[in-house]
């Protein structure tokens, strides 16, 4: 019993820690400039916006809020949007996450985005929703070698294709690769086409001869790899230290689990050596 269970606690370590380090892992963050008093209305603002994007992550996977304030540049909007593949609890997890990273990292300041794998959280007092804006704002290659592949090209074209009902989610494969493009939920199928489109542009002309790439604009992203969007990480050391944490903290867990079942190991077999001792 004790045996299968502890079997069991290392099966699901293993298969619990990659998906929820996947979504978790940080990509991006920033901050504005100007900076808002402590205890002011504006603070007390953007905390009922964060709280609000965090509830509501609980059961879609985008909204946007309006919080007004007593004057125009007083007013906060924000909104989060979920990678279209995750369930309603990672993204919950996720958007709670990047909102306890905001407060962290944009502490006092009147707007914030971060983008973590699977999910994106914005606030701002300028109005930002239903805007589109293609401004850079992580481009990431690997490492240049001069790669030509039709199964590349064909995961771009795939991600490009415009079929008039774009919105907000596209996952595709061929060969070994495969890519993924995603706009945020306040741009039309339109806007979100040109802002993929423009992506998937610079992925072609910047990492063209790269096994894989990511071009996050600041309402849509674009990416491909070679075997896996997630399989390639070791390339690029940025940023992942959550990651290595969660990897350490998973052996140290399998480690524990390994040493706790050799040790019920022994003491059965001592058992079993007595009874046959006490047997003679
Ligand atoms: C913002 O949220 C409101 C209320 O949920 C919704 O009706 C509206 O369509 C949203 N606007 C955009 C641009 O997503």
């Amino acid at each position: 019993m004790a045996l299968s269970l502890l079997f069991l606690v290392t099966i699901l370590s293993m298969m619990i820690t990659p998906s929820i380090s996947d979504t978790n892992s940080f990509i991006f963050g920033g901050c504005s400039r100007l900076k808002s008093s402590p205890g002011s209305n504006y603070e007390t603002s953007v905390n009922s916006i964060l709280s609000s994007l965090v509830n509501s992550a609980t059961f879609t996977t985008y909204s946007n809020f309006t919080v007004p304030g007593t004057t125009a540049s007083e007013t906060v909007y924000g909104i989060f949007q979920c990678r279209g593949d995750i369930n309603n609890d990672q993204c919950s997890s996720c958007v709670q996450r990047a909102v306890s990273q905001l407060g962290t990292l944009c502490f006092e300041t009147y707007g914030g985005a971060l983008q973590l794998e699977g999910c994106f959280v914005k606030y701002d007092n300028v109005k930002f929703i239903g805007v589109e804006d293609k401004t850079e704002v992580v481009k990431k290659c690997g490492p240049s070698i001069g790669l030509t592949s039709d199964a590349r090209d064909d995961v771009l074209a795939y991600l490009e294709s415009s079929d008039g009902v774009y919105k907000t989610f596209r996952t595709t494969s061929s060969g070994d690769f495969s890519g993924a493009a995603q706009c945020t939920g306040d741009l039309s199928s339109s806007e979100c086409q040109d802002c993929v489109s423009d992506a998937i542009q610079r992925l072609r002309s910047e990492c063209g001869g790269s096994p894989w790439g990511d071009i996050y604009l600041a309402k849509c992203y674009a990416r491909y790899s070679e075997g896996g969007l997630h399989s390639r990480r070791g390339n690029d050391d940025e940023n992942h230290n959550d990651d290595e944490i969660e990897k350490t903290l998973a052996i140290l867990i399998g480690l524990i689990a390994a040493v706790a079942l050799i040790i019920v190991f022994l003491s059965f077999l001592s058992k079993l050596c007595e009874k046959q001792r006490g047997a003679k």
